[in-house]
């Protein structure tokens, strides 16, 4: 069984003090829950990463990135690197979520490079993948879902693509209040899994956890969780509430 992987990205979003009350809401609420039955991890943007992570405490709520760049140190003005991440106790990173793809601009070998990086340096990555509406409408789904999913594990052994988790949000669904169908979703889930048996093997397919990201808010968390391959969720505006993420994680287990 995957044990069901609910994760909050703020975006770019709280401030120096909001960051903490939101972390300690999660906190308090989400402790037992999160040992117990589920994955639960936050992504809060770089700035506010060490505030939250005290904030968090002893709790079982892991911290990631949203992002990361690939090279380990050196003359990269503005970045930040997986062993900075690591060393204020990050758990997790963002690889190629759809607004770095499709507003900052990041190809599938730079998201790539990103994915490799992050194993590498002792993160566990979660891979985003997700078509546009005029892709769907023009029935390029699978294709688009294949090409993010080759390109962004290119070169990646069985055993380092193990430690990666998906994220398939398609990018109409996205911060829309517009969610997939479960059904919808459940479609591509099921071929990202067949996908991933085709690239490695049954045993990577079946153990791999694939959340779906996409307006999920507690009144769908239920039905999208009850579908066979969907285990977990990614969560954007309705995680940046502790109520609202709380009642998702709730409806997730
Ligand atoms: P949303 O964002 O829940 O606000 O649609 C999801 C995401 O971008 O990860």
């Amino acid at each position: 069984m995957r044990k069901p992987f609910v994760a909050g990205n703020w975006k770019m979003n709280t401030d120096s003090s909001s960051c903490v009350e939101l972390s300690e809401g999660i906190a308090s609420g989400a402790t037992e829950t999160a040992s117990a039955k589920a994955t639960v991890a936050v992504f809060p943007p770089f700035v506010y990463l060490p505030s939250v992570i005290k904030a968090l405490g002893t709790s079982n709520v892991s911290v990631g990135a949203q992002d990361v760049y690939f090279e380990a140190n050196g003359a990269f003005t503005g970045e930040i690197s997986t062993s900075m991440l690591k060393d204020i106790g990050c758990t997790y990173c963002l690889c190629g979520h759809s607004e770095r793809r499709h507003v900052i601009g990041e190809t599938d070998e730079l998201i790539n490079k990103k994915v490799a990086a992050t194993i590498a340096g002792g993160l566990l990555p979660v891979l985003c993948v997700g078509e546009l509406l005029s892709e769907r409408e023009a029935s390029k789904t699978n294709d688009v879902v294949t090409r993010q999913l080759e390109k962004g594990l290119a070169g990646l052994s069985e055993e380092k693509a193990s430690a990666v988790t998906i994220a398939y949000e398609p990018v109409w669904a996205i911060g829309t209040g517009l969610t997939a169908k479960p059904e919808q979703a459940q479609e591509v889930h099921d071929f990202i899994r067949k996908l991933l048996a085709n690239m490695y093997s049954d045993e990577l397919a079946e153990a791999i956890r694939i959340q779906y990201g996409g307006s999920a808010k507690p009144d769908n968390a239920a039905e999208l969780m009850a579908q066979p391959d969907i285990d977990g969720l990614l969560v954007g505006g309705a995680s940046l509430k502790a109520d609202s993420f709380l009642a998702i994680i709730q409806g997730a287990i």
